[in-house]
């Protein structure tokens, strides 16, 4: 609550960020609550360990992003911008778990039911315990839970959802965070698992997801442009498996399909020859993935270059050009510089800045890479290359996709690798007199 208007938050110092709120009226006061004991108390070494048996999606990628599956009774959020494919995915699954014989509940707020149909049927047959609800009140949610008795209830999405108790419109913070409350209670008292669709929109996620994130088990993520046809399923949080796991898909005519071996997709359509390309190993959660990272340096006719990144966090980008004039004295000011992660990807990982530096070198001296080497390592302010984790599982990934070089950092750990040389490097002038991007 502030008492006067606010543009900028006095928290995080960020622009457009502060979102009304209006306080909640109920229509009905409640009468107050008498307490009492209802839930017993335990010992905690006495509780019984039941083996938690997980519900399959039926998609492997999916699967191992939650950590072998449903964990029953939890509640999943799904976020993603609107048409990533957040409906087909989960429709995809639960075609999969009718065709089990599980039934399932799938409630939409924002499609007729000829439009669900027509959907379902062009990615895979439909099967008999397959349940839709086109429905926006909880309440009939509530009536078609206790109806159905599903293993699966899926509310797409948590913005087109009212509680009508509460005044306030559908998609408002206190709506969605009433509703998601509500659901909660559902998938508790009935040992349900429930996913949540949430609409994430460009420019941060106002009234959406992030102000869910607290309330439930897992949470997805949608990565990727819409324009392009790779999808990546990311966990921010999982209560019941890793973090940070990461599935990749591909959008098809019949749905989404999963895509086993990403590092290939990533460096499909490289073009090595060219300047401004580098390939990077990153960890997704578990899983080694190479990548490659572009760049572009072009002379520039502003006063003030611009600097732009996809898949890239810019303030890094800002810092690494800075070290890069500093500690490699090459000079950076007069040109527009754009860098591009391919695959829409994003690289959140510092292992990936030696590989980002070295592209930015090599596009603004013009000279292209050695095609057969990646480029592993942290890179410090002092221009120094700091080790990374788990160095052994990225030069086997790398090894696999035909690499025969590493730069890497001093420090790491160089597991012996067949076929790979590990050129180790202490500073970004070492590697780039290694890469010849400096005289
Ligand atoms: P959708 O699942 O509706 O996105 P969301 O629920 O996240 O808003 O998917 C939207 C896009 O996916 C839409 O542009 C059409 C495309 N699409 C396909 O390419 N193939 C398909 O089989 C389906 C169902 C959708
Ligand atoms: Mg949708």
């Amino acid at each position: 609550m502030t008492p006067r208007w606010l543009g900028k938050c006095p928290n995080c110092g960020e622009w457009n960020t502060l979102v009304e709120e209006k306080t909640p009226e109920k229509k009905q006061t409640k009468a107050k609550r008498t307490i009492t004991v209802t839930t017993q108390i335990y010992r905690l070494n006495e509780i019984s360990l039941q083996t938690v048996t997980r519900l399959s999606t039926g998609i492997n990628e999916l699967d191992r992003v939650l950590g072998g599956g449903i964990v029953p009774g939890s509640l999943l959020l799904l976020g993603g911008e609107p048409g990533i494919g957040k409906s087909t995915l989960l429709m995809q699954v639960c075609i999969r778990i009718a065709r089990r014989k599980i039934p399932v509940l799938y409630v939409t707020g924002e499609e007729s039911g000829e439009q669900v149909r027509l959907r379902a049927q062009r990615l895979e047959d439909i099967a008999e315990e397959f349940y839709l609800l086109c429905s926006v009140d909880l309440d009939e949610i509530i009536a078609g839970v206790n109806q159905t008795k599903p293993g699966l209830l899926v509310i797409d999405s948590i913005q087109t959802l009212i509680n009508p108790e509460l005044t306030s419109a559908p998609g408002s913070i206190a709506q969605v965070r009433e509703c998601t409350g509500e659901l909660l209670k559902i998938a508790k008292a009935h040992h349900l698992s429930v996913f949540i669709i949430g609409h994430v929109t460009k420019f941060g996620a106002i009234a959406g997801p992030k102000t869910l994130e607290h309330m439930v088990d897992t949470v997805l993520y949608f990565e990727g442009e819409s324009t392009q046809n790779y999808r990546i399923v990311r966990t921010v949080k999982n209560r019941y498996g890793p973090t940070n796991e990461i599935g990749v898909f591909e959008m098809t005519d019949t749905g989404l399909v999963e895509v086993p071996n990403p590092s290939e997709l990533f460096l499909a359509e490289r073009r090595p020859d060219v300047s401004g390309s580098a390939v990077v190993v990153t960890l997704e959660g578990t899983r080694p993935l190479l990548v490659e990272v572009q760049a572009l340096a072009a002379p520039t006719p502003f006063p003030l270059p611009q600097r732009v990144t996809t898949g890239f966090d810019l303030r890094r980008l800002t810092l690494l050009l800075g070290i890069l004039e500093r500690r490699a004295g090459i000079r950076v000011g007069n040109r527009d510089i754009f860098l591009n992660v391919a695959g829409g990807l994003k690289l959140t990982e510092p292992a990936v800045d030696l590989g980002v530096i070295c592209t930015l070198s090599s596009a603004l001296v013009n000279v292209p890479l050695p095609k057969d080497i990646v480029l592993i390592g942290e890179v410090g302010l002092a221009g120094e290359i700091r080790s990374v984790a788990r160095i052994a599982a990225r030069l086997n990934e790398a090894r696999r996709l035909g690499f025969r070089k590493a730069l890497l950092p001093v420090l790491s750990s160089q597991p012996k690798i067949s076929g790979l040389t590990a050129v180790p490097v202490d500073s970004v002038n070492a590697a780039l007199a290694f890469l010849k991007l400096k005289k």
